[in-house]
């Protein structure tokens, strides 16, 4: 039996090559085709937000944002160390020093309570992370923002379709990163995009994914090639038309796992989160002395044909690319570190069978 921590949702073989099919009357396989505008549009009207820019994955969506708010270089920006490594690269790549804010220990987003503590003379930004689709404390790092003047961009790669008191989490903060990678709720193979509200950005973010070329004879910015291509947004129209049945069937399966292992001592679940719409990505368990520990139960899935992932560990202030960064170091953050050493995201996809629910709990729970 092998039972993967994720499996990607795909369409049928013929709705997939029905909608690919007109690419070979066009020949127009990438730069800015009609399916990627198609998709631009459609995710436009879905999450209800005036700007969408696909790019080719979610990393470049970042990094490209980040240079498009025109930032000081060199400035700090505010970010936490439990997430993957993209964000804290993305921060560094661009030219900026990632300051490490801890995480609450409820929903593992960043401590907003903690923020302010940590701003110098020299922040511009906070990238506060959606952590396993969890919403961070959006209005109170508004209130922080503004007090300080400084942007917010949300790295969302988990937390596409959730909505806060109604409102898609594309719509807060300067900017919004989504993800849409082979694993995530939503997928276009690989992608990712920008979402934001500012319309004098829509030229530069777009500029920026294509070599910063303005025209046939202009090119103005510095960029590099991060353009999706038509198959990609194929990929994405096809997958978003299936986008409340991918819901409901993950749905379906956290409920199973919560039911299995809820209320057990020392097994510790994300509560939902009060007035928010989840989109069920992901189910990380904590096992804080429980009678067997996390790196334990990881083998006991692992023998047992299950990949589970310690996802996030390590924290990406311990990373050794990052040993000579002063602001590294997990003693800084210690409930990051604390909950890095303990957490465990379980199989969930929207396919996988309640029967093979049943079998991890057993296994963790025998
Ligand atoms: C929190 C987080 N940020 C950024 C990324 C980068 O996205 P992508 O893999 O689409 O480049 C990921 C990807 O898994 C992620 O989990």
């Amino acid at each position: 039996m092998r039972i993967n921590v994720t499996r990607s949702s795909m369409p049928t073989i013929e709705e997939y090559v029905s909608e690919i099919s007109d690419i070979w009357d066009s020949h127009w396989l990438t730069n800015m085709g009609e399916k990627h505008n198609a998709l631009e549009k459609e995710l436009e009207s879905f999450l209800n937000v005036p700007h969408v820019s696909l790019y080719t994955n979610g990393h470049l969506a970042l990094e490209n944002i980040i240079t498009a708010l025109d930032m000081k270089k060199g400035g700090e920006i505010i970010t936490t160390p439990f997430t993957f490594a993209s964000t804290t690269h993305a921060i560094v790549r661009t030219g900026f020093s990632p300051i490490f804010c801890d995480i609450n220990p409820e929903n593992y987003t960043i401590d907003v309570e903690k923020i302010e503590e940590l701003i110098t003379d020299k922040t511009v930004a906070i990238i506060p992370v959606h952590v396993y689709g969890n919403m961070c404390d959006v209005e109170k790092i508004e209130r922080i923002a503004s007090a300080y003047n400084l942007k917010v961009i949300y790295d969302s790669a988990h937390a596409f379709g959730v909505k806060y008191k109604g409102v898609s989490s594309a719509c807060f903060g300067d900017a919004t990163m989504y993800s849409f990678h082979a694993t995530k709720v939503f997928n276009t193979i690989e992608g990712g995009a920008v979402c934001y509200h500012q319309d004098n950005l829509v030229r530069k973010l777009n500029d920026l994914r294509d070599f910063g070329i303005r025209s046939e004879e202009d090119v103005g910015y510095i960029g590099g090639n991060a353009k999706m291509n038509e198959f990609q947004a194929a990929m994405g129209l096809c997958n978003l038309r299936h986008f409340n049945e991918e819901i409901e069937k993950r749905r379906n399966v956290v409920l199973h796992y919560r039911e299995r292992l809820r209320e057990r001592i020392g097994i510790k679940l994300c509560n939902p989160q009060e007035d928010v719409e989840p989109n069920y990505a992901y189910f990380p368990v904590v096992f804080d002395k429980y009678k067997y520990s996390r790196d334990e139960i990881y083998r006991i899935l692992k023998e047992n044909g299950i990949g589970a992932r310690k996802y996030f560990y390590p924290l990406t202030n311990s990373f050794s690319c990052y040993s000579d960064l002063k602001s590294a170091g997990i003693e800084k953050t210690p409930i990051a570190a604390y909950i890095a050493e303990k957490v465990l995201t379980l199989p969930l996809y929207a396919d996988l069978n309640i029967k093979d629910v049943d079998i991890i709990c057993d296994l963790i729970l025998s």
